[in-house]
């Protein structure tokens, strides 16, 4: 595979230290011959910031995951319609994953009771399905985690039921661009804080505010592992981004302020001031030359795509 083969270079001398001091790697662990070496570079990453690099088979493992949870949003999109509850959705998303041979994350995730989360309007995330039937100009978030073959994929969307109003529209809109603002900081070199710090800039710029409460998380191994990616900060913050580093970026994004509130049955988040909320999330690998995701869908259109998604530097 070509990821085998660029995973064998080096970091380069100019490059930055992936140790996070922010100076050029010749200037400081490789001319300290210490633990950033890019032989130990992934017991470093351990050590320093528990962080689990993924090889060649770990990426392929979970590739075939994002494939399946891309498929399962697409048959929830073409599913979608007033009239149908967010217990049918779950049912589906249930169904699909298990037929798949995959196992849905969610179900019994410290005590959540279903399959996938479905959020709808006001509602930030972590929506439980239940017999809440959708309507024409509702906006919903369907969350789809699966594992497959012992590894973890997880990407959302937003969809629109029916015709959307103008609100519905500018925050599915903002949401959508801060996922792909996002994602197009990442690659090698540039730090966690990075990512953030492109979403909060443009979504604040619209006028929308940053949900600071939930954020996006390292992924493949198990659920949620580190490094945590919030949606929100300053550049040069945080970890130097390495490849073979997999972590979600899935901002969610308010219409009004960014103050939420969690509902009575401790998972459901709502935005304090009943505006709209939405988020798009997808699953992303740390390549040589910028990002893979793992679970791809265009981020021009939001349609799904046969070919890789793979972003460069520029
Ligand atoms: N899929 C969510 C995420 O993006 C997490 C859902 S946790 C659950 O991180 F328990 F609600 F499923
Ligand atoms: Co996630
Ligand atoms: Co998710």
């Amino acid at each position: 595979m070509m990821y085998l083969e660029r995973r064998k270079s080096k970091v380069g001398r100019n490059d930055l230290c992936p140790c996070g001091s922010g100076r050029k790697y010749k200037k400081c662990c490789l001319k300290k011959g210490s633990v950033a070496n890019p032989k130990n570079i992934k017991e470093y990453y351990f050590k320093k910031h528990k962080i689990r690099l993924k090889d060649p088979k770990d990426i392929e493992g979970i590739r075939g995951c994002g494939r399946l949870v891309i498929e399962t949003l697409d048959l929830v999109e073409a599913a979608l319609k007033p009239g149908i509850s967010t217990d049918d959705i779950n049912i589906l998303i249930h169904e699909h994953t298990v037929k798949n041979h995959a196992i849905p994350a969610p179900l019994h995730y410290r005590g959540f009771p279903k399959s996938s989360c479905v959020s709808v309007n006001e509602v930030i995330c972590h929506g439980i399905p239940n017999a809440r039937v959708l309507d024409d100009g509702d906006i919903v978030n369907v969350d789809v985690t699966s594992v497959l073959d012992g590894y973890y994929a997880d990407a959302n969307k937003t969809f629109f039921v029916g015709r959307p109003g103008p609100e519905a529209q500018k925050i599915v809109h903002v949401a959508f661009e801060s996922l792909r603002l996002g994602m197009a900081m990442v690659r090698p070199g540039n730090t966690i804080g990075d990512i953030g710090w492109a979403i909060q800039n443009y979504a604040e710029s619209q006028g929308c505010s940053v949900v600071r409460e939930f954020v996006g998380h390292g992924v493949g191994f198990a659920f949620h592992e580190s490094p945590q990616v919030p949606h929100y900060g300053d550049r040069g913050e945080g970890v130097v981004m390495t490849p073979g580093m997999v972590f979600t970026v899935e901002p969610m994004i308010n219409l009004g302020r960014k103050d939420l509130k969690v509902l009575e049955d401790k998972w459901t988040a709502v935005t304090k001031d009943g505006s709209l909320s939405a988020q798009f999330e997808q699953t992303v690998l740390v390549t040589e030359t910028g990002f893979e995701s793992m679970t791809p869908y265009d981020l021009a259109t939001g349609a799904p795509l046969k070919e890789p998604l793979i972003g460069m530097d520029r």
